[in-house]
């Protein structure tokens, strides 16, 4: 059980009635809490839940009509996605409960303090390194029009402006991340076929993918609701058509891809991951097609060379700046 769980368990006589646990973790918390409802917008957690409570859990950017009389936030690693998601609980829980957990190492004591906008806040508890707060909702907010939460930045690119969205929690929120700079300066010369952006975020790669090489069906892929959404309007900003595809990790991309192209995840939660990134090269050529490309950034600290030469085959620099590297390799067999 997820520690956070353990701390709302240690309160059951709280979670009752019609609950909606926000961003909760892949555990047993909504078996034992028969009257709750699930909502999460990281697909991996989503598909672990929705195989044991497949008509008690939603994935989304929004909470989905079903009234509830109180929720839980489960603190997500972003302070203005916190900020976010609680207006968008408090806006449905007016002279309800709103909960907020999270780990003390999370920063919940400051995301916390957000709880005064709409009531008097008290800690419950404190336990297994996190915390426990609850208001009462006397002042609900109105309702955030997500896209209103929204970045936008307009890149001068040689084929043209572009215009990137980015919605609060969603990698380089507002700004483009320097080994995505780099890695859009190498795009050209890409095998003709089927292109997939895996980690998408707010489908900057995926957008100019789509405009350089238009006869390409182009895919983008990421875990994350709010990086899917952030790319469903980056495309619509340029004028751009794409699928979008939510899913946690290269298992979930389609096979016979002539590239793909990557700034791959490096960071999850609180902690640091490259489990998706490793599994990404590793697996790799079962989605490329003969002669298909992988071509990536990455810090060049991270030792991506020797597990892409061992999965794919002959691992080129194509480039180095600011720390980064831009890597290709061909699948030949
Ligand atoms: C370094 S960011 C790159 C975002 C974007 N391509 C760019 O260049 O700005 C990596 C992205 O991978 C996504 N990601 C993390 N874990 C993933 C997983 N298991 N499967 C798919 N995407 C994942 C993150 O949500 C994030 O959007």
């Amino acid at each position: 059980m997820d520690p956070r769980s353990e701390v709302l368990l240690r309160q059951a006589e709280r979670f009752g009635g019609t609950l909606l646990l926000a961003g909760l973790p892949a555990d047993d918390l909504l078996g034992q809490l028969s009257a709750a409802h699930g909502w999460s917008w990281q697909a991996g957690e989503h598909s672990a839940l929705a195989a044991r409570f497949a008509d008690r859990c939603q994935f989304g950017v929004l909470p989905g009509e079903r009234p509830f009389a109180a929720a839980v936030l489960f603190l997500p690693k972003s302070a203005e996605l916190s900020r976010c998601l609680l207006d968008v609980l408090a806006a449905r829980l007016a002279g309800g409960e709103l909960y907020l957990v999270g780990e003390k190492r999370g920063g919940i004591e400051g995301a916390a303090r957000r709880l005064q906008a709409f009531g008097r806040p008290r800690k419950l508890d404190s336990a297994r390194h996190c915390q426990l707060w609850q208001v009462t909702v006397e002042q609900a907010p109105p309702a955030p029009v997500l896209e209103e939460r929204a970045q936008r930045y307009r890149l001068e690119l040689a084929d043209g402006p572009l215009e990137v969205v980015t919605l609060p929690g969603v990698f380089s929120h507002g700004r483009l991340d320097r080994g995505s700079a780099l890695l859009l300066e190498h795009l050209d010369g890409l095998p003709p076929g089927d292109l997939l952006d895996f980690g998408c975020g707010a489908g900057v790669l995926g957008a100019v993918l789509k405009r350089r090489y238009p006869q390409s069906r182009v895919n983008l892929l990421d875990v994350d609701a709010f990086a899917l959404a952030s790319s469903r309007l980056t495309l619509a900003a340029n004028g751009l058509e794409a699928e979008l595809i939510g899913g946690d990790g290269i298992q979930a991309a389609p096979g016979g891809l002539a590239t793909i192209v990557s700034n791959p995840p490096f960071h999850q939660g609180v902690h640091t991951d490259y489990q998706a990134s490793e599994a990404l090269l590793r697996e790799a050529a079962r989605h490329l097609r003969p002669g298909g490309e992988l071509r990536l950034v990455a810090n060049s600290f991270l030792k991506y060379p020797p597990l892409i030469e061992r999965h794919l085959g002959p691992c080129q620099v194509l480039a180095e700046a600011h720390g980064f590297r831009v890597y290709r390799a061909v699948r030949t067999g």
